[in-house]
Protein backbone atom coordinates (compact mmCIF):
# COMPACT_ATOMS: atom_id res chain seq x y z
CA UNK A 1 0.00 0.00 0.00
CA UNK A 2 2.58 2.46 0.70
CA UNK A 3 4.39 1.73 -2.26
CA UNK A 4 1.97 2.32 -4.48
CA UNK A 5 0.95 5.80 -2.41
CA UNK A 6 4.66 6.72 -3.22
CA UNK A 7 4.55 5.93 -6.73
CA UNK A 8 1.31 7.60 -7.40
CA UNK A 9 2.98 10.30 -5.29
CA UNK A 10 6.16 10.60 -7.96
CA UNK A 11 3.95 11.23 -11.02
CA UNK A 12 4.51 14.61 -11.57
CA UNK A 13 2.99 17.30 -9.45
CA UNK A 14 -0.70 18.34 -10.55
CA UNK A 15 -2.75 20.96 -8.40
CA UNK A 16 -4.42 18.61 -7.03
CA UNK A 17 -1.09 17.47 -5.89
CA UNK A 18 -0.30 21.05 -4.46
CA UNK A 19 -3.69 21.31 -3.15
CA UNK A 20 -3.43 17.88 -1.38
CA UNK A 21 0.19 18.56 0.08
CA UNK A 22 -1.34 22.01 1.16
CA UNK A 23 -4.06 20.34 3.07
CA UNK A 24 -1.16 18.43 5.49
CA UNK A 25 -1.60 15.08 3.59
CA UNK A 26 0.98 12.28 5.37
CA UNK A 27 4.39 13.38 2.64
CA UNK A 28 7.25 14.71 4.95
CA UNK A 29 9.82 17.65 4.10
CA UNK A 30 12.11 15.24 2.20
CA UNK A 31 9.63 13.77 0.48
CA UNK A 32 8.03 17.63 -0.88
CA UNK A 33 11.54 18.18 -1.65
CA UNK A 34 11.48 15.28 -4.18
CA UNK A 35 8.71 15.83 -5.42
CA UNK A 36 9.23 19.36 -6.50
CA UNK A 37 13.02 18.58 -7.50
CA UNK A 38 12.09 14.77 -9.04
CA UNK A 39 8.65 14.45 -10.25
CA UNK A 40 9.15 11.17 -12.25
CA UNK A 41 9.06 7.41 -10.94
CA UNK A 42 11.68 6.95 -8.39
CA UNK A 43 10.43 2.91 -8.03
CA UNK A 44 14.21 0.77 -7.64
CA UNK A 45 16.17 3.48 -6.40
CA UNK A 46 17.55 2.49 -2.75
CA UNK A 47 17.36 4.43 0.11
CA UNK A 48 21.20 6.04 -0.20
CA UNK A 49 20.85 6.51 -3.60
CA UNK A 50 17.74 8.99 -2.74
CA UNK A 51 19.56 10.16 0.24
CA UNK A 52 22.42 11.09 -1.91
CA UNK A 53 20.36 12.46 -4.84
CA UNK A 54 18.44 14.83 -2.27
CA UNK A 55 21.98 15.94 -1.23
CA UNK A 56 22.72 16.99 -4.59
CA UNK A 57 19.77 18.83 -5.12
CA UNK A 58 20.16 20.93 -1.76
CA UNK A 59 23.57 21.53 -2.97
CA UNK A 60 22.55 22.97 -6.37
CA UNK A 61 19.85 25.16 -4.81
CA UNK A 62 22.25 26.95 -3.12
CA UNK A 63 24.75 27.12 -5.97
CA UNK A 64 21.58 28.72 -8.21
CA UNK A 65 20.49 31.31 -5.13
CA UNK A 66 24.08 32.48 -4.55
CA UNK A 67 24.28 32.54 -8.40
CA UNK A 68 20.96 34.74 -8.56
CA UNK A 69 21.92 36.89 -5.94
CA UNK A 70 25.34 37.49 -7.54
CA UNK A 71 23.88 38.48 -10.84
CA UNK A 72 21.49 40.61 -9.68
CA UNK A 73 23.66 42.65 -7.21
CA UNK A 74 26.23 43.25 -10.78
CA UNK A 75 23.24 44.29 -12.88
CA UNK A 76 22.10 47.00 -9.49
CA UNK A 77 25.87 48.20 -9.93
CA UNK A 78 25.76 48.85 -13.74
CA UNK A 79 22.31 50.69 -13.18
CA UNK A 80 23.44 52.61 -10.63
CA UNK A 81 26.94 53.91 -12.77
CA UNK A 82 24.85 55.12 -15.41
CA UNK A 83 23.65 57.95 -13.65
CA UNK A 84 26.21 58.07 -10.64
CA UNK A 85 26.35 60.48 -7.06
CA UNK A 86 29.02 62.87 -7.76
CA UNK A 87 32.43 60.96 -6.64
CA UNK A 88 35.64 61.78 -5.81
CA UNK A 89 37.79 63.84 -8.26
CA UNK A 90 40.51 61.51 -7.87
CA UNK A 91 38.48 58.90 -9.64
CA UNK A 92 38.57 60.81 -12.91
CA UNK A 93 41.46 59.73 -15.67
CA UNK A 94 41.88 61.12 -19.35
CA UNK A 95 39.76 58.21 -21.60
CA UNK A 96 37.56 57.18 -18.72
CA UNK A 97 34.63 57.29 -21.12
CA UNK A 98 35.13 54.67 -22.87
CA UNK A 99 36.56 52.06 -20.80
CA UNK A 100 34.58 49.22 -20.34
CA UNK A 101 30.96 48.88 -18.73
CA UNK A 102 31.97 47.06 -15.82
CA UNK A 103 30.52 49.01 -13.29
CA UNK A 104 34.19 50.54 -12.19
CA UNK A 105 33.73 53.49 -14.28
CA UNK A 106 31.16 56.82 -13.43
CA UNK A 107 30.95 56.91 -17.15
CA UNK A 108 30.60 53.26 -18.01
CA UNK A 109 28.07 52.63 -20.38
CA UNK A 110 27.80 56.10 -22.09
CA UNK A 111 29.05 55.29 -26.10
CA UNK A 112 30.89 57.61 -27.38
CA UNK A 113 32.32 56.51 -30.58
CA UNK A 114 31.37 59.36 -32.95
CA UNK A 115 32.47 62.13 -30.40
CA UNK A 116 36.52 63.15 -30.20
CA UNK A 117 38.06 62.95 -26.73
CA UNK A 118 40.11 65.83 -26.33
CA UNK A 119 42.73 66.26 -23.69
CA UNK A 120 43.05 69.38 -21.10
CA UNK A 121 46.29 70.66 -22.27
CA UNK A 122 44.53 70.38 -25.68
CA UNK A 123 41.54 72.62 -24.52
CA UNK A 124 43.74 75.02 -22.27
CA UNK A 125 46.21 75.79 -24.78
CA UNK A 126 43.55 77.10 -27.58
CA UNK A 127 41.95 78.86 -24.32
CA UNK A 128 44.54 80.82 -23.03
CA UNK A 129 44.27 78.07 -19.63
CA UNK A 130 40.49 79.70 -19.27
CA UNK A 131 40.72 83.09 -19.08
CA UNK A 132 38.21 85.52 -19.18
CA UNK A 133 38.99 86.92 -22.61
CA UNK A 134 37.86 83.80 -24.37
CA UNK A 135 34.77 83.53 -22.26
CA UNK A 136 31.09 83.59 -24.50
CA UNK A 137 28.80 82.51 -21.82
CA UNK A 138 27.38 80.48 -18.84
CA UNK A 139 24.49 79.42 -17.12
CA UNK A 140 23.53 77.24 -14.49
CA UNK A 141 25.80 74.22 -15.11
CA UNK A 142 28.88 75.51 -16.40
CA UNK A 143 31.10 78.37 -17.86
CA UNK A 144 31.72 78.38 -21.90
CA UNK A 145 34.37 79.64 -23.56
CA UNK A 146 35.02 80.30 -27.12
CA UNK A 147 38.23 78.61 -28.91
CA UNK A 148 39.61 77.32 -32.37
CA UNK A 149 40.57 73.42 -32.22
CA UNK A 150 42.15 71.25 -35.07
CA UNK A 151 41.03 74.07 -37.26
CA UNK A 152 37.48 74.16 -36.61
CA UNK A 153 35.13 77.42 -34.21
CA UNK A 154 34.21 75.51 -30.89
CA UNK A 155 32.56 76.47 -27.70
CA UNK A 156 33.81 74.40 -24.86
CA UNK A 157 31.48 73.91 -21.77
CA UNK A 158 33.60 73.57 -18.69
CA UNK A 159 31.78 72.16 -15.87
CA UNK A 160 32.74 71.65 -12.45
CA UNK A 161 33.13 67.62 -11.30
CA UNK A 162 29.34 67.81 -9.23
CA UNK A 163 27.61 68.26 -12.51
CA UNK A 164 28.69 64.95 -13.30
CA UNK A 165 24.84 64.14 -14.33
CA UNK A 166 24.38 67.36 -16.38
CA UNK A 167 27.19 66.11 -18.26
CA UNK A 168 26.67 62.75 -19.22
CA UNK A 169 22.92 63.35 -20.00
CA UNK A 170 24.62 66.04 -22.74
CA UNK A 171 26.86 63.76 -23.81
CA UNK A 172 24.57 61.04 -24.38
CA UNK A 173 21.69 63.07 -26.07
CA UNK A 174 23.99 64.83 -28.40
CA UNK A 175 26.10 61.93 -29.35
CA UNK A 176 23.22 59.79 -30.41
CA UNK A 177 20.73 62.32 -31.38
CA UNK A 178 21.98 64.68 -34.85
CA UNK A 179 19.69 67.21 -36.26
CA UNK A 180 20.38 70.29 -38.12
CA UNK A 181 18.38 72.30 -35.13
CA UNK A 182 20.01 70.81 -32.49
CA UNK A 183 24.20 72.18 -31.42
CA UNK A 184 26.52 69.64 -32.60
CA UNK A 185 28.67 67.76 -29.99
CA UNK A 186 32.08 67.76 -31.42
CA UNK A 187 34.30 66.17 -28.33
CA UNK A 188 34.83 66.12 -24.67
CA UNK A 189 37.52 65.80 -21.93
CA UNK A 190 37.24 64.32 -18.74
CA UNK A 191 40.84 65.69 -17.51
CA UNK A 192 41.00 67.91 -13.90
CA UNK A 193 37.30 69.08 -14.89
CA UNK A 194 34.40 68.07 -17.31
CA UNK A 195 34.35 69.59 -20.71
CA UNK A 196 32.06 69.71 -24.06
CA UNK A 197 33.44 71.09 -26.99
CA UNK A 198 30.33 72.16 -29.64
CA UNK A 199 30.43 73.34 -33.04
CA UNK A 200 30.40 77.61 -32.29
CA UNK A 201 27.23 79.10 -33.16
CA UNK A 202 28.09 82.62 -34.24
CA UNK A 203 25.36 84.76 -33.11
CA UNK A 204 25.25 83.80 -29.21
CA UNK A 205 21.29 82.43 -27.69
CA UNK A 206 18.11 84.23 -28.50
CA UNK A 207 17.83 85.31 -25.15
CA UNK A 208 20.53 88.22 -25.78
CA UNK A 209 18.63 89.24 -29.28
CA UNK A 210 15.59 89.73 -27.81
CA UNK A 211 17.02 91.55 -24.86
CA UNK A 212 20.67 92.30 -24.82
CA UNK A 213 22.50 95.54 -25.43
CA UNK A 214 24.01 96.18 -28.44
CA UNK A 215 22.12 93.93 -31.06
CA UNK A 216 19.55 94.68 -33.86
CA UNK A 217 16.08 93.99 -33.40
CA UNK A 218 15.34 90.83 -35.00
CA UNK A 219 12.91 91.52 -37.48
CA UNK A 220 9.31 89.82 -37.16
CA UNK A 221 9.98 87.01 -40.56
CA UNK A 222 12.93 85.82 -38.53
CA UNK A 223 11.58 85.63 -35.21
CA UNK A 224 8.58 82.82 -36.80
CA UNK A 225 11.32 81.21 -38.88
CA UNK A 226 13.48 81.24 -35.17
CA UNK A 227 10.06 79.68 -33.29
CA UNK A 228 9.88 77.29 -36.39
CA UNK A 229 13.43 76.02 -35.99
CA UNK A 230 13.61 75.40 -32.45
CA UNK A 231 10.04 73.68 -32.83
CA UNK A 232 12.13 71.02 -35.36
CA UNK A 233 14.76 70.64 -32.96
CA UNK A 234 12.32 69.76 -30.27
CA UNK A 235 9.77 67.93 -32.35
CA UNK A 236 12.81 65.73 -33.23
CA UNK A 237 13.79 64.75 -29.56
CA UNK A 238 10.57 64.43 -28.72
CA UNK A 239 9.15 62.23 -31.78
CA UNK A 240 12.02 60.55 -33.74
CA UNK A 241 14.80 59.76 -31.91
CA UNK A 242 15.14 55.72 -29.65
CA UNK A 243 14.50 56.59 -26.96
CA UNK A 244 12.71 59.91 -26.55
CA UNK A 245 13.80 62.76 -25.04
CA UNK A 246 12.18 65.74 -22.56
CA UNK A 247 14.83 68.55 -22.72
CA UNK A 248 13.41 70.23 -19.39
CA UNK A 249 14.66 73.78 -19.82
CA UNK A 250 14.05 75.09 -22.76
CA UNK A 251 14.20 79.06 -22.89
CA UNK A 252 15.45 81.26 -24.90
CA UNK A 253 19.36 81.50 -23.38
CA UNK A 254 19.43 77.93 -23.98
CA UNK A 255 18.27 78.39 -28.57
CA UNK A 256 21.47 79.61 -30.48
CA UNK A 257 21.42 81.64 -33.06
CA UNK A 258 23.68 80.86 -36.28
CA UNK A 259 25.10 83.02 -38.87
CA UNK A 260 22.29 82.66 -40.75
CA UNK A 261 20.17 83.42 -37.93
CA UNK A 262 18.69 80.20 -38.17
CA UNK A 263 17.92 78.58 -34.50
CA UNK A 264 19.60 75.03 -32.44
CA UNK A 265 18.43 74.12 -29.48
CA UNK A 266 21.43 73.54 -27.01
CA UNK A 267 22.03 72.62 -23.01
CA UNK A 268 20.73 69.30 -22.99
CA UNK A 269 21.84 68.94 -19.63
CA UNK A 270 18.71 68.45 -17.54
CA UNK A 271 17.62 66.21 -21.11
CA UNK A 272 15.72 63.27 -19.97
CA UNK A 273 14.87 60.04 -21.55
CA UNK A 274 11.48 58.40 -21.62
CA UNK A 275 9.01 56.25 -23.09
CA UNK A 276 6.97 58.23 -25.67
CA UNK A 277 4.15 59.65 -24.50
CA UNK A 278 4.79 58.97 -20.72
CA UNK A 279 4.42 60.83 -18.08
CA UNK A 280 6.28 60.23 -15.10
CA UNK A 281 7.62 62.37 -11.88
CA UNK A 282 10.98 63.59 -11.06
CA UNK A 283 12.99 65.86 -8.99
CA UNK A 284 12.32 69.37 -10.05
CA UNK A 285 14.78 70.93 -12.15
CA UNK A 286 14.31 73.92 -14.91
CA UNK A 287 13.99 77.55 -14.46
CA UNK A 288 11.08 79.74 -13.03
CA UNK A 289 9.06 81.24 -15.54
CA UNK A 290 8.55 78.30 -17.48
CA UNK A 291 7.45 75.37 -15.79
CA UNK A 292 4.15 74.28 -16.02
CA UNK A 293 1.58 73.68 -13.38
CA UNK A 294 1.79 70.05 -13.22
CA UNK A 295 5.95 69.66 -13.37
CA UNK A 296 6.23 72.41 -10.44
CA UNK A 297 3.90 71.35 -8.28
CA UNK A 298 3.63 67.31 -8.69
CA UNK A 299 7.28 67.03 -10.32
CA UNK A 300 5.04 65.42 -13.37
CA UNK A 301 6.79 65.03 -16.87
CA UNK A 302 6.13 64.85 -20.19
CA UNK A 303 7.23 66.10 -23.55
CA UNK A 304 4.23 68.81 -22.06
CA UNK A 305 6.82 70.40 -20.25
CA UNK A 306 8.84 71.36 -22.93
CA UNK A 307 5.82 72.60 -25.08
CA UNK A 308 4.47 75.00 -21.97
CA UNK A 309 8.37 76.34 -21.81
CA UNK A 310 8.04 76.98 -25.44
CA UNK A 311 4.94 78.56 -25.25
CA UNK A 312 6.82 81.26 -23.07
CA UNK A 313 9.57 81.62 -25.53
CA UNK A 314 7.25 82.46 -28.06
CA UNK A 315 5.34 84.96 -26.05
CA UNK A 316 9.38 86.01 -25.45
CA UNK A 317 9.71 86.08 -29.00
CA UNK A 318 6.57 88.66 -29.62
CA UNK A 319 7.20 91.07 -26.49
CA UNK A 320 11.07 90.24 -26.07
CA UNK A 321 10.31 90.86 -22.45
CA UNK A 322 11.65 88.18 -19.44
CA UNK A 323 9.86 85.13 -18.67
CA UNK A 324 8.95 86.91 -14.94
CA UNK A 325 8.26 91.09 -15.91
CA UNK A 326 9.33 92.90 -12.86
CA UNK A 327 6.26 95.39 -12.30
CA UNK A 328 7.73 97.15 -9.47
CA UNK A 329 11.19 97.86 -7.60
CA UNK A 330 11.21 95.07 -5.49
CA UNK A 331 11.49 91.18 -6.15
CA UNK A 332 7.67 90.73 -4.57
CA UNK A 333 6.87 92.75 -7.45
CA UNK A 334 6.78 90.34 -10.96
CA UNK A 335 4.61 88.36 -13.20
CA UNK A 336 4.97 85.51 -15.37
CA UNK A 337 4.93 86.72 -19.22
CA UNK A 338 1.95 83.85 -18.94
CA UNK A 339 -0.19 86.08 -16.45
CA UNK A 340 0.57 89.68 -18.73
CA UNK A 341 -0.66 87.83 -21.92
CA UNK A 342 -3.96 86.14 -20.16
CA UNK A 343 -4.38 89.44 -19.33
CA UNK A 344 -4.37 90.60 -22.59
CA UNK A 345 -6.43 88.36 -24.02
CA UNK A 346 -9.62 88.34 -20.99
CA UNK A 347 -9.47 92.12 -22.77
CA UNK A 348 -13.06 93.18 -24.48
CA UNK A 349 -10.12 94.01 -27.35
CA UNK A 350 -8.13 91.75 -27.26
CA UNK A 351 -6.05 92.50 -30.65
CA UNK A 352 -5.68 96.18 -29.18
CA UNK A 353 -4.54 95.06 -25.70
CA UNK A 354 -1.86 92.53 -27.50
CA UNK A 355 -0.59 95.11 -29.84
CA UNK A 356 0.29 96.54 -26.15
CA UNK A 357 2.93 94.25 -25.54
CA UNK A 358 4.64 93.54 -28.63
CA UNK A 359 8.45 94.85 -28.49
CA UNK A 360 8.62 98.33 -29.05
CA UNK A 361 11.75 97.92 -31.14
CA UNK A 362 9.73 96.23 -34.06
CA UNK A 363 7.79 100.16 -34.30
CA UNK A 364 5.34 99.02 -37.10
CA UNK A 365 7.37 96.43 -38.58
CA UNK A 366 5.27 93.84 -38.62
CA UNK A 367 1.84 91.80 -39.52
CA UNK A 368 -0.59 92.36 -36.58
CA UNK A 369 -2.22 89.33 -37.83
CA UNK A 370 0.73 87.15 -37.21
CA UNK A 371 1.34 88.28 -34.35
CA UNK A 372 -1.95 87.26 -32.79
CA UNK A 373 -1.39 83.62 -34.37
CA UNK A 374 1.60 83.63 -32.36
CA UNK A 375 0.35 84.55 -29.54
CA UNK A 376 -2.75 82.23 -30.02
CA UNK A 377 -0.29 79.50 -30.56
CA UNK A 378 1.75 80.82 -27.18
CA UNK A 379 -1.91 80.74 -25.47
CA UNK A 380 -2.89 76.86 -26.38
CA UNK A 381 1.07 75.64 -25.47
CA UNK A 382 0.63 77.23 -21.98
CA UNK A 383 -2.90 75.33 -21.09
CA UNK A 384 -2.77 74.39 -17.44
CA UNK A 385 -4.18 70.83 -18.40
CA UNK A 386 -0.71 69.29 -20.23
CA UNK A 387 -3.17 67.36 -22.31
CA UNK A 388 -4.87 70.14 -23.97
CA UNK A 389 -1.38 71.86 -24.98
CA UNK A 390 -0.48 70.59 -28.67
CA UNK A 391 2.33 68.22 -29.16
CA UNK A 392 5.35 69.93 -30.71
CA UNK A 393 4.64 68.21 -34.51
CA UNK A 394 1.23 70.16 -34.30
CA UNK A 395 3.55 73.13 -33.03
CA UNK A 396 5.80 72.72 -36.55
CA UNK A 397 2.72 72.31 -39.05
CA UNK A 398 1.34 75.55 -37.36
CA UNK A 399 4.68 77.93 -37.34
CA UNK A 400 5.32 76.33 -41.37
CA UNK A 401 1.63 77.91 -42.01
CA UNK A 402 2.70 80.85 -40.24
CA UNK A 403 6.14 80.98 -41.62
CA UNK A 404 5.12 80.83 -45.34
CA UNK A 405 2.04 83.27 -44.77
CA UNK A 406 4.54 85.73 -43.37
CA UNK A 407 7.36 85.99 -45.90
CA UNK A 408 4.99 87.63 -48.48
CA UNK A 409 2.99 88.97 -45.64
CA UNK A 410 -0.14 90.24 -47.18
CA UNK A 411 -2.04 91.55 -44.00
CA UNK A 412 -5.65 91.71 -45.93
CA UNK A 413 -6.01 87.88 -46.66
CA UNK A 414 -3.63 86.48 -44.25
CA UNK A 415 -6.47 85.84 -41.09
CA UNK A 416 -9.40 85.32 -43.43
CA UNK A 417 -7.35 82.30 -43.83
CA UNK A 418 -9.89 80.05 -41.44
CA UNK A 419 -8.01 76.71 -41.79
CA UNK A 420 -5.24 78.80 -40.30
CA UNK A 421 -6.92 80.75 -38.19
CA UNK A 422 -8.11 76.75 -36.43
CA UNK A 423 -4.68 76.10 -36.85
CA UNK A 424 -3.20 79.03 -34.15
CA UNK A 425 -5.69 78.38 -31.74
CA UNK A 426 -5.42 74.96 -31.23
CA UNK A 427 -8.48 73.76 -32.40
N1 LIG B 1 27.99 76.11 -29.17
C1 LIG B 1 27.93 77.34 -28.73
N2 LIG B 1 28.29 78.38 -29.51
C2 LIG B 1 28.22 79.65 -29.05
N3 LIG B 1 27.81 79.98 -27.82
C3 LIG B 1 27.43 78.98 -26.98
C4 LIG B 1 27.48 77.62 -27.39
N4 LIG B 1 27.05 76.85 -26.36
C5 LIG B 1 26.75 77.71 -25.37
N5 LIG B 1 26.97 78.98 -25.72
C6 LIG B 1 26.77 80.17 -24.87
O1 LIG B 1 26.92 79.80 -23.51
C7 LIG B 1 25.69 79.94 -22.81
C8 LIG B 1 25.54 78.81 -21.80
O2 LIG B 1 25.55 77.57 -22.47
P1 LIG B 1 24.63 76.36 -21.99
O3 LIG B 1 24.94 75.19 -22.85
O4 LIG B 1 23.24 76.81 -21.95
O5 LIG B 1 25.22 76.09 -20.54
P2 LIG B 1 24.57 76.08 -19.09
O6 LIG B 1 24.31 74.65 -18.79
O7 LIG B 1 25.65 76.64 -18.24
O8 LIG B 1 23.33 76.92 -19.13
C9 LIG B 1 24.61 79.94 -23.90
O9 LIG B 1 23.46 80.65 -23.50
C10 LIG B 1 25.32 80.64 -25.04
O10 LIG B 1 25.31 82.04 -24.84
MG1 LIG C 1 21.80 77.00 -20.44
Amino acid sequence: MGSLRRRICCRGITPRRILALGQGSCLSLHEIVMEVMFPFPQAGLSGGAIAGISIAGVVLLIVAIYLYIHFQRRKKLKKASLLPSPPEASMYKPGVVTSPADGSSPFAGVTVDKSVEFSYVELAGATDDFSLAYKIGGGGFGVVYYAELRGEKAAIKKMDMQATNEFLAELKVLTNVHHLNLVRLIGYCTEVSLFLVYEFIENGNLSEHLRGLGRDPLPWAMRVQIALDSARGLEYVHEHTVPVYIHRDIKSANILIDKNYRAKVADFGLAKLTEVGASLQTRLVGTFGYMPPEYAQYGEISPKVDVYAFGVVLYELISAKDAIVKTGGSVTESKGLIALFEEAFSKPDPKEALKNLVDPRLGQDYPIDSVLAMAWLGKSCTQEIPQQRPTMRQIVVSLMTLSSATEDWDIGSFYDNQALASLMSGR
